[in-house]
């Protein structure tokens, strides 16, 4: 079958979008940068090895919950076609193309992504697996680009890795808004959400012994040094991770170890630095079943089905218009 690949980002869109965040979040205080813009081609590959890190428990709660309950999802579908938001390697998403593809209904794949180089390797290794589905990747960002997404069929759409929980709350409002408007009856939404538990166990889930969540989080600065000729030294700035009790959230930081001044030539920008300054880089939200249901019931989407694996560590939802 065919795979086809259509950007929402042209390479200018998103280099204007990158200096645009970088300007607003290197020159607001306190500092911060969103969280997409560590999905470069090393970004993705960094974050896939987390997901395979002892500490990080949510890819495989998540992936267990899948693997159980994938033909439920089918059968209360009905889907024809699955549409993921911030695919990646579209990893977990065999279970649910499988179980599709098992129940007769699958027709096509549209897996959405900013990173392109991701897209391109999981839409062709897929096309492969699922002879018959057709493959339409689409490369956009998910807070943006919802209305551009196909309209026709019968669609599920996946939203899976707690990945919702790196928008802030009004944002996530906007967003489940804009997903809610874009459903008609039949369709149905999969939202993956990892789960408020020990605040110990979620702080080494996002620091992790080896590093890897660390290089992850300076990888950041690795992109703007190459997309905006800028001259972080990553050495000088610590991985920081630290959970909010308040909100309900983790924080990810880098924290200036000493007072420097960086320079970001294409923004023609100079950004000081005080030794111990922090730069917020990611919040990734936990979250309750009824917050869940709450927030989902706000954009008119009525949850039908609730699952969590057996530590409760994480919960994935089905939600219908
Ligand atoms: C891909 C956003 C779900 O928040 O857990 C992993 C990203 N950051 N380790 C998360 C991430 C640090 C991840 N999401």
């Amino acid at each position: 079958m065919t795979v086809t690949l259509t950007s929402h980002l042209a390479p200018d869109d998103a280099a204007a979008a990158l200096r645009a965040d970088a300007l607003a979040g290197l020159t607001t205080m306190p500092k911060s940068l969103p969280p997409r813009w560590f999905y470069d081609e090393r970004g993705s590959e960094l974050f896939d090895g987390i997901t395979r890190l002892p500490e990080y428990y949510p890819t495989r709660a998540e992936r267990a919950i899948l693997t159980e309950r994938a033909g439920e999802v089918a059968a209360a579908s009905g889907a024809d076609v699955l549409v993921e938001l911030g695919s990646g390697t579209s990893e977990k998403t065999r279970l649910l193309l499988t179980a599709l593809r098992a129940a007769g209904t699958l027709r096509r794949f549209v897996p959405c992504d900013v990173d392109s180089s991701v897209l391109r390797a999981a839409g062709a290794a897929i096309t492969e697996e699922y002879p018959g589905v057709a493959v339409d990747a689409v490369v956009g960002d998910f807070t943006r680009h919802l209305g551009e997404l196909p309209r026709s069929g019968r669609r599920l759409v996946a939203f899976l890795g707690s990945t919702i929980g790196n928008l802030e709350p009004e944002q996530r409002a906007r967003f489940l808004d804009e997903l809610a408007g874009t459903l008609r009856p039949g369709d149905s939404f999969l939202l993956g959400t990892d789960l408020v538990k020990d605040p110990d166990r979620l702080v080494r889930a996002y620091d992790d012994a080896a590093g890897v969540t660390a290089e992850f989080n300076r990888n950041v600065l690795a992109v703007l040094n190459r997309e905006l000729d800028a001259d972080f030294d990553l050495g000088d700035f610590e991985h920081v991770a630290l959970w909010d009790a308040a909100n309900e959230w983790i924080e990810m930081r880098l924290r200036a170890r000493t007072h420097q001044v960086v320079r970001v030539r294409a923004l023609d920008l100079d950004v000081a630095f005080e030794a111990g300054e922090e730069l917020l880089t990611e919040i990734s939200a936990k979250f309750r079943r009824a917050r869940v249901e709450a927030e989902l019931s706000a954009a008119g989407l009525a949850m039908t089905h609730w699952w969590t694996d057996p530590d409760g560590d994480f919960g994935l939802s089905l939600s219908v218009p």
